[in-house]
């Protein structure tokens, strides 16, 4: 078993766990900070100190950062303040904290958790997982392996701005009820379906706990679409997994074989066009070897 700490850099808070990267499972209570007003770097860098501090675990950490991150430097701050663009962060971290830091974005880290461990287990083929929040966030995986750093809440769909557009803030600043919510996000899920014919959505981000209030109103023409199910653990668990990849002999690389009880993925599913398609989509998933 190889337990590492995750920790998700969130807008409102910043959480931590140590997780066995084995089973997804977290070993013990979240432990939640307040993230600090403004959220600048060496704010935040102090809360994940606190955080690694409060656990006292040994080895690597895994932190996730709402941004492009890529070889441990953050490029971009869509929603969080703009001195962190061009920061080294994992050096940045690993310097406040005495650790060896990893930084992974986001919705890459729910990405690689659900892949894995959660509603895309067993999934062969091309999954994308969308976590609709203050703005939009995308990880794509392929057979299991993540392609880093996608950024599809940034696509134009004509004059719209999709994480804009389409965000669970969108939906609240608009005040749009669930189904006009849902309709904006077909939009949204039919034009990257057309860009990368995935086998399966998922939707993750804080609407994924009530997936009935908006699922039964989505439309997509070809691809299955299902709710997360890692919800705000998704983060943590796949921070944890991108440390203990970056650390030699910790773990194995991520393939989706879980040890976490299977939860039905597609008990809530968006309606398809095609019924050939749909039966085609609804063969079971074969697990991988
Ligand atoms: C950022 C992404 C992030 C997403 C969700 C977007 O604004 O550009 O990097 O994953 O928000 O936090």
């Amino acid at each position: 078993m190889s337990v590492i700490l995750g920790i998700d850099i969130g807008g409102s808070g910043i959480k931590g766990a140590p997780v066995d990267t084995d089973t997804g499972q977290l070993l013990s209570e979240r432990y939640r900070i307040p993230t600090p007003e403004g959220a600048r770097p060496a704010d935040v860098q102090g809360v994940v100190r606190q955080l690694v501090d409060h656990f006292a675990l040994p080895g690597a950490v895994g932190v996730t950062f709402p941004g492009i991150v890529q070889h441990g430097h953050i490029l971009s701050a869509a929603n969080v303040d703009k001195a962190w663009i061009g920061l080294d962060a994992d050096a940045a971290f690993t310097g406040a904290t005495g650790r060896d830091i990893h930084l992974i974005n986001d919705a890459d880290a729910a990405g690689l958790a659900e892949a894995k461990f959660g509603a895309g287990a067993g999934v062969k083929g091309t999954v994308l997982v969308l976590t609709f929040g203050t703005g939009i966030g995308s990880a794509l995986i392929l057979d299991g392996v993540l392609v880093p750093n996608t950024e599809l809440g940034h696509l134009w769909l004509r004059d719209k701005h999709a994480e804009t557009w389409a965000s669970d803030r969108a939906r609240e600043r608009d005040d749009l009820n669930w189904k006009q919510w849902a309709k904006r996000v077909s939009s949204y899920l039919q034009h990257l379906e057309l860009l990368f014919s995935p086998d399966l959505f998922i939707i993750g981000g804080g609407v994924s706990k009530r997936p009935e209030r908006w699922l039964p109103a989505l439309t997509v023409s070809r691809s299955r679409v299902v709710p997360a199910q890692l919800q705000n653990e998704a983060g943590i668990i796949g921070a944890a997994m991108m440390a203990a990849q970056a650390v030699p002999g910790v773990a194995e690389p991520a393939v989706p074989a879980s040890s976490r009880p299977a939860k039905p993925a597609a008990a809530v599913t968006a309606p398809m066009k095609s019924a050939a398609v749909k039966k085609a989509a609804s063969k079971p998933a074969t697990p991988r070897k």
